[in-house]
């Protein structure tokens, strides 16, 4: 399997499964999101499934430790590949969505969010958090190492230092853009190659695939670019 996760960001079921029809679940995993979910429910990762796609369900829940954990048992239930918690949720919410994960016949791999990338220093401050982006970054991804999650979503940027003082860590990384394509709203972008260089050990992608003409012909070269780079 590659490292490969196309981000199913559509409004409805049908749009998302005609995409997923036009791709191998051979070459890639599916992202599925809160517009999708929220509209098309358990049915539509169900769906995926069926077809033979490996899910993350890029839900993030932050809540008190026994709702989140039990959110969470109903993911694993549903047979996700990835899902994913706040990890400013805190150690115990932390720990309750572990332990709800690890008891299911086939874990699926639990990650956390540190900080959104849609939030600076200043909205920080504003919310309280008197660290920098960067250092509340290094402090969340420590928590989630701690209570022994797989792993963290965070940009490329951030992905080599991680990799340094976190091994052990997963880390998925968006914000990437094969070269020639457009940035759309992602500030900083880098290639696939780039980002797995960086220390990125997933990559999530959307538009540059499910905009494109030929969603199939996208992800295989991805896949043959990503290879390439892997044996330089
Ligand atoms: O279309 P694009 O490749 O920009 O999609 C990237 C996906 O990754 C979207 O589903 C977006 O919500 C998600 N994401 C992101 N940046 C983050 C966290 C998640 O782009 N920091």
């Amino acid at each position: 399997m590659t490292p490969l996760i196309v981000a199913l960001d559509f409004p409805d079921a049908p749009s998302a499964l005609a995409l997923a029809d036009r791709l191998d679940p051979q070459q890639c995993r599916v992202k599925v999101g809160k517009e999708l979910f929220t509209r098309a429910g358990p049915a539509v990762v169900e769906n995926l499934q069926a077809r033979g796609f490996q899910v993350f369900l890029d839900l993030k829940f932050h809540d008190i430790p026994a709702t989140v954990a039990g959110a969470c048992r109903a993911a694993a239930e549903l047979g996700v590949w990835m899902l994913n918690v706040h990890a400013s949720g805190g150690r115990a919410m932390l720990e309750a969505a572990r332990e709800a994960v690890s008891v299911s016949a086939a874990p699926p791999l639990l990650i956390a969010v540190t900080v959104l990338t849609s939030l600076d220093a200043a909205d920080l401050e504003e919310i309280g958090c008197h660290s920098k982006p960067a250092e509340q970054v290094r402090r969340l991804a420590a928590l989630t190492a701690e209570t022994g999650l797989a792993g963290v979503v965070c940009s490329a940027q951030e992905a080599g230092q991680l990799r340094q003082e976190l091994p052990a860590l997963l880390r998925v990384t968006p914000g990437i853009r094969p070269a020639g394509f457009a940035r759309d709203d992602q500030r900083r972008v880098l290639t696939p190659a780039a980002a797995l260089a960086q220390g990125a050990d997933y990559l999530v992608i959307g538009r540059p695939i499910t905009a494109a003409t030929d969603p199939g012909a996208v992800v295989a070269s991805i896949v043959a670019d990503m290879a390439a780079a892997s044996v330089r």
